[in-house]
């Protein structure tokens, strides 16, 4: 390019930068190509150069944000260096500077099948700069250019810009303000970049490729963007859109830049080196790798495959490791498990026979450390997971291959080819043998696995494991058990402190469903013994704690807390992350707001029972309690029934005790003590000298081991929802509190005012208006009865005008079918018919919603003469599917065919004729 654009910014980084590169560059690979002007460079020499060039560019530099993202549960894990610029770039948080730089830790879990050969990975290093609000296209991209030509030294004509098709204003800045030929700059429809996740900021991208030269062109005849011979180091993207979860896209009120520069990638280029892998990222991991396998790298492409996969993996895991994650069977758990499995698989195919991850580990945080300070702050625990996984995986692996070693030859003998998806779901669950491990080992001796098959058992699994189900029965009859894993002592309950949400305690002891067990790995149902505990075991009606057991190597979420033997509390639960054991350290942390929502109805529960006894007299018990989170249920004594008036007084009084915000105390005394001091104890209930009375000021006094508010006014509004009688003599309340009672009262505001307006009414005259509304009810009802009577006389005049004469008495038939909308009205013209007809017979037939009626009646004096509607009746109802019959005068059926009606009314005339003829 003959004309160097001129640039606002400071001149170039130092060239020194190169030269300590060079100087640093011991046990290199030898060089695939050799672009650079200033030569070998160091990846950290790269960082370093890229940091301070936009720094003098008034970039500020942040932190790499931890791979387990900050307050965003939707996206897995770090996959770019924008994600903490996302609530800058949407106008929703002010940014620390408009101007920014970082060289951020990702993780993409996309390729890991792909790991392996010269190109993909999973973790790598991100360089970016971003913009917000502030410069935009043409800086953005001179800059980049002047980076790579300049501090990189790479030659121009190596380097291909490429753009979005409908992107100008980038295409104007390669080609007018940098110089790079039109012809030169490639149009790419793919150039589009974001959001993460499904909805996001996001925009048009310019990549930037090198030429890495002919020795890589893979002979397709295809150019940039297509042919690995051109290497994406760059993207820059241009934020201008939000994308709704529904697809839509609207332009957000700012326009910013967010660029991205795969570490791993320039350092190929800077180092000249055939690929990744052969860079001092991944090298010394390789080395190290590559001595305990007994092989060189690149001497045998397998080998180099496994090694390769060693290197990214534990690299990967030791730096998921190091911000948090620990393996486990669902989410980053899972990552972080499948790619340590894979790489100890790798090692074995290798040839290393021995756990060898946590050393591995040792020369990633060596490498790294500097630069990544909680790699070596958490030195110890990574090489614990590690070590735990790779002991534990080894053991797995082993009995997985014998087992499915078993397995395929079974299927071959049956000549058959897929691997049952029941199988495989055995092998995972009874076995802990991964899906994937399975469908490897499968296609290797080719077999396909039945997915869906293995989807479905494992989802009949999931509804029947929650935690409490697969303990319900064992729990009763192993009280001893317990007893023994606590060595005879009580669980050290603190959990009457309000402040007291979280404990550190030590795990005396666990138990599986099967018996007791020194360590439990993720997935695993468990039951935890602490020697001190937050948790409240479900007693006294009232519902046992939930939350989590957390140690360094693992997290146990506590679904349940019973206590099955005296004074042990059981924490139930399952582990989701890494492992624990017997003798840990733990945190033990309950769900506080859940708690605090226990509390508010336990309170609430005693101030309900005491007003219910001022209200319906003292001779009212408790016959039972729930008290849940979101709702509160309360049994009591009641030989009469109670009036809604009463249930009124009820909530007036308890409600009363929260407005006066009283103080509620505990004592702990001994029993007579509490009696004497009005104390209610529960009918039936044993209660030792020692007892816990819990007082509501001088209102309530009861025996209680529940934990409660601290001050009335906590509880909030008091909504009894319900009263009715459960069992004889036994009444129920059901009632909320706190939130969920003032949720229930917006819904019946906005009930009564949805009906108010559809009344056209106020909430004052509601009532009026509905009772109007009831009284012209009645009056539309009178008048159209009245109107049904008319309708129904006419009727009968035109009916008359076709009736038949049966016999020689003058008698006549009437016999058809009515359109009536209801069965009563049938009886009715009936009746009317039969009176005008003087002497005769009536049939009439209808449908009412889809069913068939069939109606006949005699006068008296054909009855007498042996004419009976009964018998005319039973002839016709087979025809219609139906059975009925009746008196002689007057006979009606109902039947499932309303189709054979017609026919059925047919058969009735024939035999009305047939019996008036014979005895008319
Ligand atoms: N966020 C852009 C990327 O990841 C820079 O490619």
């Amino acid at each position: 390019m003959a004309d160097r654009p001129h640039f606002s910014g400071p001149p170039l980084a130092s060239p020194r930068l190169a030269v300590e590169a060079t100087a640093a560059g011991g046990g290199r690979a030898a060089a695939a190509h050799s672009p650079s002007r200033h030569g070998w460079m160091s990846s950290r020499a790269i960082s370093r150069a890229f940091v301070a060039f936009f720094e003098e560019r008034g970039h500020h530099r942040v932190a790499s944000s931890p791979l387990v993202p900050i307050n965003d549960p939707t996206v897995l894990l770090t996959t770019a260096g924008m994600q903490q610029m996302t609530p800058y770039f949407l106008g929703l948080e002010s940014p620390p500077a408009i101007r920014m730089c970082s060289v951020q830790k990702c993780f993409r879990t996309v390729d890991i099948e792909e790991v392996g050969d010269e190109s993909h990975n999973t973790f790598f290093f991100m360089l970016g700069n971003f913009s917000v609000g502030d410069y935009f296209k043409s800086e953005s991209l001179r800059w980049s250019w002047e980076f790579l030509t300049q501090t990189m030294g790479l030659p121009e004509d190596r380097l291909f810009p490429t753009i979005h098709p409908d992107d100008e204003e980038s295409l104007r800045v390669w080609r007018d303000e940098i110089g790079v030929p039109a012809q030169r700059v490639v149009g790419l429809s793919d150039n589009w970049w974001g959001p993460v996740g499904d909805s996001g900021p996001n925009g048009p991208d310019s990549e930037i490729y090198f030429d890495l030269g002919p020795g890589f062109d893979d002979g397709s005849g295809t150019g940039v963007g297509d042919n690995p011979r051109y290497l994406e180091v760059w993207n820059n993207v241009f934020m201008q859109f939000l994308q709704s979860p529904d697809g839509g896209r609207t332009p957000l009120p700012k326009q910013h830049v967010d660029t991205g520069m795969g570490l791993e990638r320039l350092a190929m280029v800077m180092q000249g080196a055939r690929s990744l892998y052969d860079t001092d990222l991944y090298q010394p991991i390789i080395q190290r790798a590559a001595e305990l396998t007994g092989h060189t790298y690149g001497a045998n492409p397998e080998i180099d495959r496994a090694l390769r996969i060693i290197a990214d993996h534990t690299r990967g895991g030791t730096f998921l490791i190091s911000d948090g994650v620990l393996p486990g069977n669902e989410g980053r758990g899972y990552v972080l498990r499948r790619i340590l499995r894979r790489a100890i698989r790798a090692g074995r195919r290798a040839g290393i026979d021995r756990p060898f991850l946590a050393e591995m580990a040792t020369i990633v945080i060596d490498a790294f450390g500097e630069d990544y300070p909680n790699l070596v702050q958490r030195r110890r625990q990574i090489d614990r997971v590690l070590t735990h996984e790779e002991e534990s995986f080894g053991r797995t692996l082993n009995d997985g291959i014998g087992r499915f070693q078993i397995l395929a030859e079974g299927l071959r003998e049956r000549d058959e080819t897929v691997v049952p998806g029941a199988e495989v779901f055995r092998l995972y669950d009874t076995f802990g043998f991964p899906y994937d491990l399975t469908v490897e080992l499968a296609r290797e001796q080719g077999f396909t696995v039945d997915e869906p098959g293995f989807i479905q058992a494992m989802e009949a699994q999931r509804t029947a494991s929650r935690a409490g189900g697969m303990f319900k029965d064992v729990a009763r009859s192993r009280a001893d058990l317990y007893v023994q894993l606590a060595a005879g002592r009580a669980t050290d309950f603190l959990g009457y402190d309000p402040e007291r949400t979280s404990v550190t305690a030590t795990v005396l002891g666990m138990a599986s469903p099967v018996g007791t067990v020194e360590v439990a790995e993720a997935g695993q149902a468990i039951e935890l013994i602490l020697d001190r505990t937050p948790f409240y075991a479900e007693s006294g009606g009232q519902v046992g704690d939930t939350g989590e057991v957390r140690t360094e190597d693992g997290v146990v979420r506590i679904d349940e807390t019973v206590r099955p033997a005296a004074d042990i509390t059981v924490h139930r639960g399952v582990v989701t992350e890494g492992f624990i054991r017997t003798g840990d350290e733990a945190l033990a942390t309950i769900d506080a707001d859940r708690r605090q929502a226990i509390r508010r109805n336990h309170t609430a529960t005693h101030l309900l029972h005491r007003a219910l006894r001022v209200v319906l007299g003292e001779e009212t018990h408790q016959a039972g309690s729930l008290v849940a989170p979101d709702r509160l249920r309360f049994d009591f004594t009641s030989v009469e029934g109670v009036h809604p008036e009463q249930v009124r007084r009820v909530a007036d009084i308890a409600n009363t005790q929260v407005i006066a915000d009283t103080v509620v105390e505990t004592d702990v005394t001994s029993y007579d003590d509490a009696v004497a001091r009005g104390a209610m104890a529960l009918f039936g209930e044993k209660y030792g000298d020692v007892v816990r009375m819990v007082g509501v000021g001088d209102f309530s006094r009861e025996l209680c081991g529940g934990t409660h508010v601290s001050r009335t006014g906590e509880i909030g509004p008091i909504v009894i929802t319900s009263e009715a009688s459960v069992a004889s003599g036994v009444r129920r309340i059901e009632a909320l509190t706190g939130s969920a009672a003032l949720a229930r009262i917006a819904e019946q505001q906005q009930l009564v005012d949805g009906l108010a307006r559809d009344l056209r009414a106020t909430r004052d005259t509601l009532p009026e208006s509905v009772s109007a509304l009831r009284d012209r009810t009645r009056e539309l009802e009178r008048e159209i009865t009245r109107l049904r009577g008319e309708l129904a006389g006419s009727q009968v005049d035109t009916l008359l005008d076709q009736a038949e004469p049966i016999g020689s008495t003058g008698a006549r038939l009437v016999a058809t079918r009515l359109v009536t909308a209801e069965k009563a009205g049938l009886r009715q013209i009936g009746d009317r018919l039969r009176d005008r007809l003087g002497s005769g017979v009536v049939i009439l037939g209808t449908v009412i919603d889809g069913t068939p009626s069939l109606l006949a009646m005699v006068t008296t004096d054909l009855v007498a003469n042996g004419v009976r509607a009964g018998d005319i009746i039973r002839q016709a109802v087979p025809l219609m599917d139906g059975r009925g019959g009746g008196r002689p005068d007057l006979a009606e059926a109902g039947g499932r065919n309303a189709a054979g009606l017609d026919d059925a009314i047919g058969a009735a005339r024939a035999a009305a004729i047939a019996m008036g003829a014979d005895r008319g």
